[in-house]
């Protein structure tokens, strides 16, 4: 399940949480397109994104990446500590692809 999450580092991005009931899992989705770099859509209800500059489609992290992106989409670590999410910018230690 994905939830769309406001960034207070950087307002004009929306992060997606990526939760494993009960737990929230420890990597986020930054949804920058890897083509070039317009802000994907996301399908939550199908953990898919679409760009609508070029088309590329991306499907869950494990499940890959539709031209003309070539990579998934960056993840990023996500910590819950004190009832609140924080989102850390660098690798994941869990990395589902
Ligand atoms: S920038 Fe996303 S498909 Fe080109």
């Amino acid at each position: 399940m994905l939830i769309l999450v406001k960034s207070l580092l950087d307002r004009s991005v929306d992060y997606l949480i990526i939760q494993d009931t009960p737990k929230i899992a420890e990597y986020t989705i930054n949804p920058i397109c890897t083509h070039l770099g317009c802000t994907v859509k996301s399908d939550l209800d199908n953990n898919h994104f679409i760009c609508d500059c070029h088309e590329s489609q991306y499907d869950s992290p494990a499940q890959g990446v539709h031209a003309p992106a070539k990579r998934y989409l960056p993840l990023i670590t996500g910590v819950v500590k004190q009832n609140q999410i924080r989102l850390v910018d660098r690798d994941p230690a869990v990395d589902p692809r």
